[in-house]
C-alpha cells in the first residue's frame, strides 16, 4: 500500500493512473484520506506537512518527487530508520539541461540587452564572442549538473563545475574544495547553481563569492533560493558586477509581491519550473524502488542524510 503526498502543482491522477498502469496490485491511498496508517509501506511525497511520515509505523521506503529533499530533511520528525529515495529521471535531467541550455546562451548572446533596446526601438548590433571564448561554470556536478555541462560542452563552451569530490568529465575542468571555488569563480562568466541545498551549500551565492566572478557575469540559480542571499544578488546586480540573472527559485516562494526581484530590469523570474517532475517518467523510477524493496534488493539513488544529498 502506498500513500501519496499531493504537491501544489501536480495533477493528482495523472500519478495515480502512471503507477496503476505499472503496478497494478499497488493500492494507492491519497493524503489525508490514510486511513489504517499501518496499511502504508511507501510514501511518494513533494513536500509533506512536518510530522506526517512518522505517523506512519509501517513505512518501508520514502520516494521524493523531487531530486532536492531538503525540504524532507528540514522535518525534525522525519522517520530516521526508512530509506528516502530522491528523484533521478531522465525527464527531470532532460527538462533543466534544456532550461539551462536556453539560459546560458540567452546571457550569452546578449537577448535581455536587445529586447532593451527594442524596447527603445534601438537598431544596435552587439558583438558577443563564440561559445569556445565563454567561460561558463557549474556549481555541482551531479546528475544533474553533469549533463548540463556534456550539453554546453557539445555547444563549444568552455566549461568548468565545482562539486565536493573532483570529477573527470570529458572537456569539463574540475574544481572542488575550498581554494577550488576561489579559482573557479574567478575564471567563471555565466554561473550556473545545481547544489544541493545543505548546511555546506545554503547562502553559497553570496557577496564575497560572487565578487571573486569577473565584473559583469551573469547568474543563473537553478537549484534553491536558500543558495542565495538575496540583499547580496540584488546589490551585485545594482553594481554591475552581475550584468544579469536568471532566478528560478526564491528563499519564499511563491515569490512575495513585494519582493524587489520582481522588478529588477536586470532579472528573469522563472516561477521554480526550470524542470519539473513528469510522472510518466518519474513513476517508473518510483515502481523499480518499490519492487527493489518488495525483492529485497538495493535502493537506488538513496538520501545520505549525513552528507545532506
Ligand atoms: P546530485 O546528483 O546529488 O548532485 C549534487 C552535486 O552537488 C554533486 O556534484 C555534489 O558533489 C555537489 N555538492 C554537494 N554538496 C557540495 C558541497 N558542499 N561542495 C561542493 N559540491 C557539493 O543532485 P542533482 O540531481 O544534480 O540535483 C541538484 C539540485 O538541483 C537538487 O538538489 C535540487 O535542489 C535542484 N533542482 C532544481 C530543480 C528546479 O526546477 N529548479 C529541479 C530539479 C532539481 P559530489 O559529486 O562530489 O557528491
Ligand atoms: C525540483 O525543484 C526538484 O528538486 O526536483
Amino acid at each position: 500500500m502506498a500513500l501519496l503526498f499531493k504537491s501544489d502543482t501536480d495533477r493528482i491522477d495523472i500519478w495515480q493512473e502512471a503507477l496503476a498502469k505499472l503496478m497494478p496490485d499497488l493500492e494507492v491511498r491519497v493524503w489525508p484520506d490514510v486511513g489504517n496508517a499501518a496499511d502504508i509501506e511507501f510514501a511518494l511525497v513533494w513536500n509533506p506537512p512536518v510530522g506526517e511520515l512518522a505517523k506512519l509505523p509501517n513505512l518501508r521506503a520514502i520516494f521524493s518527487m523531487g531530486a532536492g529533499i531538503d525540504h524532507l530533511a528540514s522535518d525534525p520528525d522525519l522517520p530516521e530508520d526508512v530509506p528516502v529515495v530522491r528523484m533521478v529521471d531522465e525527464g527531470l535531467t532532460q527538462g533543466m539541461t534544456e532550461f539551462v541550455v536556453m539560459a546560458v546562451l540567452r546571457h550569452h548572446r546578449r537577448i535581455h540587452d536587445y529586447q532593451t533596446q527594442q524596447r527603445q526601438k534601438h537598431w544596435a548590433q552587439l558583438v558577443t564572442p563564440l561559445a569556445p571564448d565563454r567561460k561558463v561554470g557549474i556549481l555541482g556536478l551531479g546528475v544533474l549538473g553533469a549533463d548540463s555541462a556534456e550539453k554546453l560542452v557539445y555547444l563549444g563552451f568552455d566549461v568548468a563545475g565545482w562539486s565536493r569530490t573532483q570529477k573527470s568529465l570529458p572537456g569539463v575542468e574540475s574544481y572542488s574544495g575550498d581554494e577550488g571555488l576561489r579559482a573557479f569563480l574567478k575564471r567563471t562568466e555565466i554561473l550556473v547553481c545545481l547544489l544541493p541545498l545543505t548546511t555546506g551549500t545554503k547562502g553559497i551565492l553570496n557577496s564575497t563569492n560572487l565578487g571573486l566572478l569577473p565584473h559583469g557575469a551573469s547568474l543563473i540559480n537553478v537549484a534553491r533560493g536558500g543558495h542565495m542571499v538575496p540583499e547580496d544578488v540584488l546589490a551585485a546586480l545594482d553594481s554591475g558586477q552581475l550584468a544579469e540573472a536568471t532566478l528560478d527559485v526564491f528563499p519564499e516562494e511563491p515569490l512575495p509581491a513585494q519582493s524587489p526581484f520582481w522588478d529588477h530590469p536586470r532579472v528573469l523570474v522563472i516561477p521554480h519550473c526550470a524542470s519539473v517532475t513528469l510522472p510518466k517518467t518519474a513513476a517508473e523510477n518510483v515502481a523499480r524502488g518499490i519492487e527493489a524493496v518488495r525483492k529485497g534488493e538495493a535502493l537506488q539513488n538513496v538520501v545520505d542524510f549525513e552528507r545532506g544529498y
